[in-house]
């Protein structure tokens, strides 16, 4: 293995990149470089962290600051407002994406008649609410829930001889009962909870408290559409170690946020994308990874995003408890073209990424010379990479003596801020330099942004007496 300097043209970026890692091998300093090379080229970055404190979002903006980048910062930081831009991720996606992005809260377990009940409830909110066209929140969703009085406020408000208001108008029926005092119809507070119970629990820990404060306006100062296409610096503080089940689904979410944002840019013109590459750093991936995420990867590769998740094992890609499988893993692992990996501790994950040194050797390197992979071109996934995209003639003479390019120890026994790069360049031992932070003296000095009011369904307002916050 040569050791040399490491040089990734955007091209290759944008093919994505997986980050493997133990605790304590340097990672985040590795992140710290990537980040400043990032903020001194003018580039754009989303970086989720999984550890939450306030010394990661100073030395964020430290860094930010000595780039000439700060007011470039915006924060999300759900567990302290003080310390967050305002956001709020029920803005971007048409009903039924926002229907699936809410429903990430209840998981894929339980009773899938309950899931498919409350999916279908969720699905003529919103789709009543989308066709009002006013922006609304995580609290009145969870006022909607709960609130008949909010229920038939859309039914009065939302523009009738629409499709969306007899979607909304046959579900509010389904919840009526007869009272039996005064004979009126009343929806049955029994089959709205039967309805929402379990996602209105999920719901309110982002309709109450600091999350409340930071999640709910209807013009938040973080929009990751525009972030992406004004190379903003956005930081997610994920309270991972403190609220891990909150912190977990708030990822998704955000990342189905994301994935909408992807998705419109990937059709836009293409100076309408971000330049140069723009950088998602996840850390912790496999923590908040789902089946669904796949695709993104796609996604974002057209539209000039690099995603690069970092993991602590191979084998928690395929994690069944999180609902991951072998398939995801092949899949993300087939989507990223560059893997970097620092110091690892389990011996199964040294042993893959042995192997996968000497794949990434025989797949790239034997036919590159001869054909000359289209990197910009053709929808490559992990299938395609391997097998369907060479045209013939094409030599794929693989030879075995790649097969023990970098060994499973070379792996254990890599020294903190070592790492091993491979790619289609081929296999590369690197260390990373040590980044210096800007000193700030521990003084966090906020980037804040005053946004125009804009009004919103406000039905949390309206109709606070019975709501998720039970006051
Ligand atoms: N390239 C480097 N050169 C010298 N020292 C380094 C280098 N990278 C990291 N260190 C030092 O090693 C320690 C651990 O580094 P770092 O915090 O980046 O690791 P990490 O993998 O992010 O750890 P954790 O899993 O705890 O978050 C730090 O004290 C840091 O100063
Ligand atoms: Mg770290």
């Amino acid at each position: 293995m040569s050791q040399s300097e490491l040089f990734l043209p955007a091209n290759l970026l944008s093919m994505h990149c997986l980050g493997i890692a133990a605790t304590g091998g340097g990672k985040s300093n590795f992140l710290n470089l990537v980040l400043k090379q990032q903020m001194m080229r003018g580039g754009g970055a989303i970086h989720i962290d999984g550890k939450n404190n306030k010394t990661s979002i100073s030395d964020f903006l430290a860094l930010a600051k000595q780039h000439n980048r700060w007011h470039d910062v915006r924060i999300i930081n759900i567990d302290e407002s003080s310390l967050s831009n305002t956001y709020n991720p029920l803005l971007r996606g048409d009903a039924e994406e926002l229907t699936t992005r809410i429903m990430l809260l209840i998981g894929s377990g339980g009773d899938s008649f309950f899931r498919s009940q409350a999916s279908k409830g969720l699905g003529a909110i919103s789709g009543i609410v989308k066709r009002m066209g006013i922006p609304f929140s995580f609290a009145d969703l969870s006022v909607l829930m709960g609130s008949e009085g909010a229920l038939r406020y859309l039914l009065r408000e939302a523009p009738k001889d629409t499709r969306e208001y007899a979607d909304f108008k046959m579900f509010f029926d389904q919840l009526l009962e007869t009272d039996r005092r005064t004979g009126a119809m009343i929806v049955s507070e029994k089959k709205l909870q039967h309805t929402f119970g379990d996602l209105l629990g999920r719901l309110s820990a982002y309709a109450r408290g600091q999350a409340r404060d930071v999640l709910n306006a209807y013009n938040p100062e973080v929009d990751l559409l525009e972030a992406i296409q004004q190379n903003l610096l956005v930081y997610v503080a994920l309270p991972m170690l403190s609220k891990a089940e909150v912190a977990t689904d708030f990822a998704k979410i955000f990342l189905s946020d994301l994935r909408t944002a992807v998705g419109q840019l990937q059709s836009a013109p293409n100076d309408e994308k971000p330049n140069p590459t723009f950088l998602c750093l996840l850390d912790e991936f496999s923590s908040y990874a789902m089946p669904t995420l796949a695709p993104l990867f796609e996604q974002a590769r057209s539209a000039n995003i690099c995603l690069f998740p970092f993991i602590q094992t191979v084998s928690s890609l395929s994690d069944k408890e999180r609902g991951l499988s072998l398939d995801f893993a092949q899949k993300i692992i087939g989507n990223t073209w560059n893997k970097i990996s620092f110091v690892l501790k389990d011996p199964e994950s040294c042993e893959q990424m042995s192997k996968m040194a000497g794949q990434t050797l025989k797949e790239f390197v034997s036919t590159s010379v001869s054909e000359n992979i289209g990197f910009a071109s053709g929808d490559i996934d992990a299938s395609g990479v391997r097998t369907s995209n060479r045209g013939k003639g094409v030599s794929t003479s693989t030879r075995t003596e790649y097969d023990a390019v970098a060994r499973p120890e070379d792996f254990s026994n890599l020294k903190v801020g070592e790492g091993i790069y491979m790619g289609p360049s081929g296999v590369t031992k690197i260390k990373v330099p040590y980044v210096k932070l800007g000193s700030n003296n521990g003084e966090i000095d906020f980037p804040r942004f005053r946004m125009p009011p804009v009004p919103g369904l406000a039905v949390a307002e309206k109709y606070h007496m019975f709501s998720a916050t039970g006051s």
